[in-house]
């Protein structure tokens, strides 16, 4: 790659924005940088390629729902052939300047997370002026805060001004990526996702990280997707927190229960119809030594039942809410990755939920809705064009 003459300040910017949607991109590197990177580049629509052979759990959690492709092993020559555009994010100077060199002799365009100087394309962040005023320094303390399910523009004006004087940011895989790319290049990204009977970080290292930082005199953002206390062990850091003294405010967000149904169309209640809706949590099936749901009550309700993290489960749940008394033909509807641009509806009933989830390859995150309110969005569309 050509260097600037010493003699010669290098010439200014020119100032672009790249269309990327549908080109592909690749990531190299597999930590939160590259998290972060690949989170805004999915979001400009790219085709996304992670090379690295190992990645955080949150590029794992993307790679497993098919929203990238990750290649596990070193980074290699031929790699950025058919790029548009590269991101180079190891984390090891030699390596990512190699790959600002490949980059160069290919004519792609190329960032390197942690040198500007061997980037060809600077990372836009936004500007100062964007946010609300930033009042950092004072004492370290913690913000939970809930992200909503996926949207960026979901977070609250509260969880907004949180995260703009944050010093280090612990984040969970369904924390709206838009927030994760959008965070200043000064703070510290943590991941601290759990996947779904995968990778995990263990509940008391996350409390332990929040508390070490806030004494540390950083302002720590603990960011989750959906709202911290809805099946989100906000309770958890928060009792750390003041068992450590360590200052800790919540912020609420928009839960995913009632959120994603909103959004594809579905009300939780309606006048005349509902009057109830329960939220249960499907991570383990009727009958399993850890369940603490009765679903012989649950399948009695008239009401709305709304399950998270109940794919793998549906069949056994679906089949429990039958034999305690909910219709077969009872409307059902799976909504999955809600409010982002890949939101899908899926509307079955409950004797076709397990076949439904089955030719459709549904994979979470994904929230189902059991009552006669799904039938509403079908009719508030009647008649569109
Ligand atoms: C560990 S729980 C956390 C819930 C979160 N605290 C909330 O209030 O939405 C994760 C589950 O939330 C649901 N979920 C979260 N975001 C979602 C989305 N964008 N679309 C569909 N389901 C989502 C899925 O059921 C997922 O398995």
């Amino acid at each position: 790659m050509s260097t600037p003459s010493p003699l010669r300040p290098p010439a200014p910017l020119h100032p672009v924005g790249l269309r990327l949607q549908g080109r592909q991109v690749v990531v190299v590197g597999g930590g939160p940088p590259a998290y972060r990177a690949a989170a805004g580049l999915l979001d400009a629509g790219a085709v996304v390629t992670v090379v690295g052979p190992t990645v955080v759990p949150a590029l794992e959690a993307l790679a497993g729902s098919g929203a990238l492709t990750w290649h596990r092993r070193p980074y290699s020559s031929g790699d950025l052939q058919d790029a548009w555009y590269a991101v180079a994010a190891t984390g090891e100077p030699g390596l990512d300047e190699r790959v600002a060199h490949d980059a160069e002799r290919c004519r792609v365009f190329c960032t390197t997370a942690g040198d500007p100087g061997t980037s060809t394309a600077l990372p836009d962040h936004p500007a100062p002026h964007e946010h609300p005023a930033p009042q950092r320094g004072g004492p370290g303390r913690v913000v939970l805060v809930g992200g909503g399910p996926g949207d960026p523009g979901l977070i609250t004006v509260r969880g907004q001004q949180a995260l703009a004087v944050a010093d280090v940011v612990v984040v969970d895989h369904l924390a709206p990526r838009t927030l994760v790319a959008g965070l200043r290049p000064d703070v510290e990204l943590v991941d601290a996702s759990k996947l779904p009977r995968g990778r995990a970080m263990p509940q008391e290292e996350i409390n332990a990280l929040l508390v070490s930082h806030a004494r540390a005199g950083k302002h720590v953002v603990r960011l989750k997707g959906g709202d911290p206390f809805v099946f989100g062990r906000g309770m958890e850091e928060v009792l750390a927190c003041a068992a450590a003294d360590v200052p800790v405010e919540v912020v609420p967000g928009v839960t995913s229960a009632v959120g994603v149904p909103g959004t594809a169309g579905i009300p939780v209640t309606h006048r005349g119809l509902t009057h109830e809706f329960v939220v249960v949590s499907g991570h383990v099936p009727p009958g399993h030594p850890q369940s603490l749901v009765d679903w012989s009550a649950i399948g009695r309700l008239r009401g709305t039942v709304v399950v998270l993290m109940g794919v793998d489960t549906a069949p056994a749940i679906a089949a429990s809410l039958v034999e305690h008394g909910r219709k077969p033909g009872t409307p059902v509807a799976v909504v999955t990755e809600g409010t982002t641009s890949g939101q899908r509806t899926f509307r079955t009933t409950l004797d076709e939920l397990a076949d439904t989830i089955r030719r459709e390859d549904v994979r979470p995150p994904a929230v189902w809705v059991v009552g006669d309110v799904v039938d509403l969005a079908a009719e508030a569309h009647r008649g569109d064009a």
